[in-house]
Parts: C-alpha cells; sequence; structure tokens
C-alpha cells in the first residue's frame, strides 16, 4: 500500500508556480491577484478561505477578501461580482459556497465572468471541460486528476466509481476520468443515493473516489485488494483530541479499507491540499490569459 500525500505534492506545486511568478514579476508583468467572496462565519468556509489566502501568500499572489455578513442581499453579491468581473486588476476571484438560503448561489456563479471564474463552477467552463475544451477545471476534481498523474495511478480502461454526484465533485471527476486523456480513459460509473447495489459496484472498481460527506461509509468490504482509493470526505466530528473540539473524516473506514489498496488517500492531507493547489494554478493561468 502507497499512502498518497497531497500535503507533499501540493508543497511541491505551490513551490513550482511561486518560483513562475517570481519569473513573471521579473520580466516585469503584475503578480497574479485572486479575490474571495465569504458570507457569514460558517466554521468550515471561514477554515478554507483562510488556507486559501495563506495559499496566495506562499504562491507570491496578491489577495483580497471581501467579507458580508449572512444578511446581505442578493443584489449586493451581484454588484460586488460586477465590480469584481470589471476590475483589471483583479485576476480571478471566487464566491465561498455555501451561501444563505435567500441567496441563488446558481444566480451567482453565472454572474462572475467566466474568464475570471477560477474556481470552474460557471456553466461556460463545466459545460468546456465535459466536451475537452480548455477552460478553468473545478478544484476538487483537477486535485484528483493531478495526485493520479504523480503517482502513476493506472487509469486507462481502469474501472472507476465515483461515489456521489455534485455538481462541484462527483459529476465533473466523473467526466474527467472519462475524458480522453492521462490520467482519464476509465470506464466510469456513479454513485448516488438512489444506486442499488452500492457494495457490489464498488467491489468491482480499480477505483474509488467517495464523494458523498458520509464519514466511514466505504468499508472493506467494499474494496477489492489492489484498488486504488481517493477519499473526499471532509465532514467535522467531535473530538477530544483537539483542541478545536473536532477533527476531519473521510468517506473511507481507512485504518481497515487501507491494508488492501495499492494507492490511497488519508484524511487529513489529502485532497483537501491539492483543491487549494489548483486554485492557485487557475489563478496563475487566469494572470497569464492561458485559457481564455
Ligand atoms: N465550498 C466548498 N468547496 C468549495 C470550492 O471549491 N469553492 C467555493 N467557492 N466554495 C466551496
Amino acid at each position: 500500500m502507497e499512502l498518497i500525500d497531497g500535503k507533499k505534492i501540493a508543497d511541491t506545486i505551490k513551490a513550482e508556480i511561486a518560483a513562475e511568478v517570481e519569473k513573471m514579476v521579473g520580466e516585469g508583468k503584475k503578480r497574479p491577484h485572486l479575490a474571495a467572496v465569504l458570507v457569514g462565519h460558517d466554521g468550515g468556509s471561514e477554515t478554507y478561505v483562510a488556507h486559501k489566502v495563506k495559499a496566495c501568500e506562499q504562491c507570491g499572489f496578491k489577495s483580497t477578501l471581501i467579507r458580508f455578513e449572512d444578511d446581505v442581499t442578493e443584489q449586493q453579491l451581484l454588484d460586488t461580482i460586477d465590480s469584481l468581473n470589471a476590475d483589471a486588476d483583479i485576476d480571478g476571484f471566487i464566491v465561498q459556497l455555501p451561501l444563505p438560503k435567500h441567496i441563488s448561489e446558481q444566480k451567482i456563479i453565472e454572474a462572475i465572468d467566466y474568464r475570471k471564474d477560477v474556481d470552474g463552477f460557471h456553466p461556460i467552463n463545466v459545460g468546456r471541460m465535459s466536451i475537452g475544451l480548455p477552460c478553468f477545471l473545478s478544484a476538487t476534481p483537477a486535485g484528483i486528476i493531478e495526485l493520479l498523474r504523480r503517482y502513476n495511478v493506472p487509469t486507462k480502461g481502469a474501472n472507476c466509481v465515483v461515489l456521489g454526484r455534485s455538481n462541484i465533485v462527483g459529476k465533473p471527476v466523473a467526466s474527467l476520468m472519462m475524458q480522453k486523456a492521462i490520467p482519464g480513459d476509465a470506464t466510469v460509473t456513479v454513485c448516488h443515493s438512489h444506486t442499488n447495489n452500492i457494495k457490489e459496484i464498488c467491489r468491482n472498481a480499480d477505483i474509488i473516489i467517495a464523494a458523498l460527506g458520509q464519514p466511514g461509509f466505504v468499508t472493506d468490504d467494499m474494496v477489492k485488494e489492489g484498488a486504488t482509493v481517493i477519499d473526499v470526505g471532509t465532514t467535522r466530528v467531535p473530538s477530544t483530541l483537539t483542541k478545536s473540539g473536532w477533527k476531519l473524516r473521510g468517506d473511507v473506514d481507512f485504518d481497515n479499507v487501507a491494508p488492501k489498496c495499492a494507492f490511497i488517500t488519508p484524511v487529513p492531507g489529502g485532497v483537501g491540499p491539492m483543491t487549494i493547489v489548483s486554485l492557485m494554478r487557475n489563478t496563475l493561468l487566469a494572470a497569464q490569459h492561458t485559457v481564455y
């Protein structure tokens, strides 16, 4: 069993990006600039955005954090998006999800100029990804593909089972895994809450990508010997062992599943750090205007 060290790979890629940024600045170009919009005080969102801001520093990017309280109106957010779209110094920006119930996430996403949509959530980026055109890839799927690439996990002709059909992970990662590309060229099955025989389907998988948000869902009886397991789950569960009173748990029963695997990602330290690095890469590409 080989542990896929997402933190190590993410640190390597951040150093690669930082070197590229210093080269750009040395040539008289401006530093890439990412803005993040954060609404309210959800603990998970606060943590993710703080990590994104820190990653910007590590990559030599400028970053701007724009905060609103939970009672912000949809119009106020749309106005903010308009000014970020028009601001020539901002190369890319994200609106951290989830948003309060009174705001339409889809309306917000579609208001973002797709050329600055470094989350890759705009329908133009999603559509271009699904037909294999240059675009901003959504960060978690891109991070998973990069891990498979850097660990040389065989994907061509492999049976890949994706657990979960969310717009930000399940659907796009399924699409990338079936793409005519390396990594890719897999035979993909997407399972969700209404799938029959999930255990049997998983037992036939060479690669399982678990993105359900159900801690410990993937048990050892669902995994064949030599499979690769990618755990996207990041559920906060109470813990007496940490200062914060919680710890992250993945969708995989790691201790029992790991001994059967060829490769497996831990939680934390697997997919999570790669997600942020993919956002950094998209911001660099936005600043270089190599996608659009
Ligand atoms: N919420 C959970 N993941 C993400 C992400 O990748 N981007 C944004 N904007 N919000 C999220």
